[in-house]
């Protein structure tokens, strides 16, 4: 049992709690940490209690908070999976999460848990190659009409003449991959709330404004806290941080989108295996410290870069100033810039090519937001699926390069860096 109260608890901050918030250890033999729940079913006290579990899993009756519902079949629940889920809740500030096989069985089982066919959504593009395949084929083939607005300052103003009765979602990647482009979170929750429900009868039944923060990462930015009712991520990426496991997360505020999510979990399957669940919970504990010190890399690096004459742009939210438009956007939804920087190279796909071919230290690798230092080429690999067109108009072209900081001596990636660049 814990000795502190509810009251002592909501006190303490994240980065505290994400050491031992959700787990008794005197009930696994005093263990300080949570042992890994490697079982898929759990034993029942009595047929009866088998009965209320499974009636509560399905949403009836009057259930109990989610944690003493008892525990089932792991597809339906599991302590690690618990335990994670508490604490990435925790992060974000929001009343309860559900954890994932992967990021993008985060967004699909959250799509699909949320959407009808004939239903619309608006999307502010650029949004990782995955998530928009997803949206252009599968969910088009299943009656999900989508409207791609750009990410930006101008986002809401030209959201606001596409929303019709039909439109159930604003989804929303800010900052967005790979262009770092902001959107404002608040200013699309005032649409969403502006317009007519969708059907009240529906789970939370009014626009959603769905949000994937992955490329924020819990530390630097809580959506939820600026209006997002669903928040997304990829756990693959800062919440592991260490480019070892795949995962992903979903959070509401709303019960009846969490029992939504939770329903679409168990009939779909995606939820991650107990291990995986543990080795996030880990990689919990030094989030906050890993954070901040690619941050600071980041800060580093993008300096170097913005001085050098081999690259024509930088984007880095920390090289945002009041002059720029989405500079209040940062102020308002961002506690730090991060560590993810996109910069155009002079010249084109073989210059780009050239440069992540001479690197060292950085891995050319794909994904982010892990503690070694990642460099790739989005038209190439992570947004190779989009169209010729939409590369262009998202910013997406030959002579982009995408960099994930990492928690190396940042002098040793500038001259990484640098070497590279020489080598064009
Ligand atoms: C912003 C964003 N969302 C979602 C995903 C998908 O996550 P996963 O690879 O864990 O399925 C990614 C993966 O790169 C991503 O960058």
């Amino acid at each position: 049992m814990t000795k502190l109260t509810d009251a002592e608890t909501t006190r303490l901050h994240p980065e505290t709690l994400a050491l031992s918030f959700g787990f008794d250890p005197w009930l696994s033999e005093g263990a300080v940490k949570p042992p890994v729940f490697l079982t898929s079913t759990f034993a029942f006290k009595c047929a009866a209690d088998g009965k209320r579990f499974f009636a509560w899993a399905h949403g009836e009756g009057t259930p109990p908070p989610r944690r003493e519902q008892g525990l089932i079949y792991s597809r339906i629940n599991n302590p690690n999976l618990e335990i994670l889920e508490d604490r990435v809740a925790l992060w974000e500030g929001m009343k309860d999460a559900y954890s994932f096989s992967s990021g993008m069985a985060a967004i699909a089982t959250t799509l699909l848990a949320t959407h009808r066919p004939g239903d619309e959504m608006i999307v502010c593009a650029p949004v990782y190659g995955g998530t928009d395949a997803l949206i252009h084929h599968f969910l088009k083939s299943f009656g999900v009409t989508a409207h791609f607005v750009p990410a930006g300052i101008d986002a809401p103003a030209l959201a606001e003449p596409l929303i019709n009765p039909r439109t159930r979602s604003i989804f929303i990647e800010s900052p967005a991959n790979p262009s770092n482009r902001l959107t404002d979170i608040g200013r699309m929750k005032e649409l969403a709330l502006r317009h007519a429900p969708v059907d009240p009868g529906r789970s939370c039944g009014r626009i959603l404004v769905i949000v994937d923060n992955t490329m924020a990462g819990p530390v630097f930015a809580q959506p939820a806290k600026v209006g997002a009712d669903i928040v997304l991520y990829s756990a693959t990426k800062f919440i592991g941080g260490h480019s070892d496991v795949v995962g992903g997360m979903a959070l509401a505020n709303d019960d009846a989108l969490l029992g939504a999510i939770a329903q679409h979990r168990a009939m779909l399957g995606g939820m991650p295996n107990p291990y995986t669940a543990w080795l996030l919970t880990r990689s919990l504990e030094t989030l906050k410290i890993r954070a901040e010190q690619q941050q600071r890399n980041a800060q580093q690096v993008a300096a170097f870069l913005v001085s050098h004459p081999k690259v024509r742009s930088v984007c880095y939210l920390g090289l945002l100033t009041p002059a720029d438009p989405e500079h209040a956007i940062f102020q308002k939804q961002h506690t730090g810039p991060g560590s993810l920087i996109s910069f155009y190279i002079h010249g084109g796909e073989q210059e780009a090519f050239a440069f992540l071919d001479h690197l060292k230290v950085f891995k050319l690798a794909v994904s982010l937001g892990s503690t070694e230092s990642l460099a790739q080429h989005p038209a190439a690999m992570t947004h190779s699926g989009l169209t010729p067109g939409d590369k262009l108009q998202w910013g997406v072209t030959d002579d982009l390069v995408r960099l994930s900081i990492g928690i190396e001596n940042p002098e040793d990636l500038i001259w990484d860096l640098k070497q590279a660049l020489e080598q064009v």
